[in-house]
């Protein structure tokens, strides 16, 4: 898709990657209405030059019907030629499962998978009328379960899973359907156990920017699948074919793993 003139919903724009991906789309010449709660960081945006004339911010809660009915209703006023959508939305705890408590739980599966579902249900109807394109923001973590990161995988697992069924679904109309898996980046939702051990794990870490450009060059090439960096694309490829491989891979690295996950 041309990014100059395309009109964008993205969702997780107050965060680390969403922000980098808002200010690509607006130098590149999009329109944006750019979701969050935090209002500060929404009105940072504001701050970021857009040639294309266009950033609109809306503060809502995707978990919520009344947050997500904000959503469409900010779509239709301001953007009703809507043809993309960027779930970029998402939360993480890290944690060994016994540590992780209910509330994490449903939170984690409600905002990296239900939530998606449910807002991208509600904006196809108008995503159908014109050549539009849905980006949905996954993880290495969507193909590899790692320890400490459960939750967060079986939503990612699900978001994979939806994303393929979809972009099926929808093959031959006029919406396409990528899912973009970036590995580690540098941003907020890292807390320092994670960071510190990825370190100790020597994982690479991109930067906002670095993953926010890949996540651009899905939407423009529409690109069905797109892990970002070696060797997590490798990775990836193997836990498929060999799944006991990367099981014995991940056990050598269990002794670092339980110093940080609280084991
Ligand atoms: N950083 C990484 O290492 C990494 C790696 C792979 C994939 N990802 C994925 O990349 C995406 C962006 O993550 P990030 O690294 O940029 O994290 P981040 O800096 O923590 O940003 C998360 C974003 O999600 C928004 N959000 C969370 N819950 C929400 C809710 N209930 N309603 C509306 N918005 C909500 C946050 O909004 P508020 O702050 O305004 O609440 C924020 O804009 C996520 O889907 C994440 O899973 C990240």
């Amino acid at each position: 898709m041309k990014i100059a003139g395309a009109n964008v919903l993205l969702t997780g724009a107050s965060g680390g990657i969403g922000e980098a991906v808002c200010q690509r789309l607006l130098r590149e010449g999009a329109r944006v209405v750019a979701v969050g709660r935090s209002e500060s960081r929404l009105n940072g945006l504001l701050r970021h030059p857009s040639p294309g004339g266009g950033l609109s911010i809306v503060m809502a809660d995707i978990t919520t019907g009344a947050g997500r009915r904000k959503i469409c209703d900010a779509v239709a006023k301001l953007m009703p030629e809507i043809n993309a959508l960027v779930n970029a939305a998402g939360v993480n705890r890290f944690g060994a499962l016994p540590t992780t408590d209910e509330e994490d739980i449903e939170r984690i599966i409600h905002t990296n998978l239900t939530a998606v579902i449910l807002l991208t249900r509600s904006l196809l109807p108008s995503l159908l009328k014109n050549p539009s394109v849905i980006v949905n923001v996954g993880s290495t973590f969507d193909s590899i379960g790692f320890p400490g990161f459960a939750v967060y995988c079986a939503g990612k697992f699900g978001l994979r899973g939806f994303n393929e069924a979809l972009r099926r679904e929808l093959a031959g109309t006029l919406v396409s359907v990528c899912m973009v898996s970036p590995r580690a980046t540098d941003t907020p939702i890292n807390h320092k156990a994670v960071r510190d051990m990825n370190k100790a794990l020597k994982v690479k870490t991109d930067t906002a920017e670095e993953t926010a450009r890949a996540i651009v060059e899905s939407l423009r090439r529409e690109k069905p699948g797109n892990y970002t960096g070696w060797p997590e694309k490798f990775h990836a490829a193997l836990n498929r074919l060999f799944p006991s491989v990367v099981d014995k891979a991940v056990a050598r690295q269990m002794p670092v793993i339980r110093r940080f996950i609280g084991q």
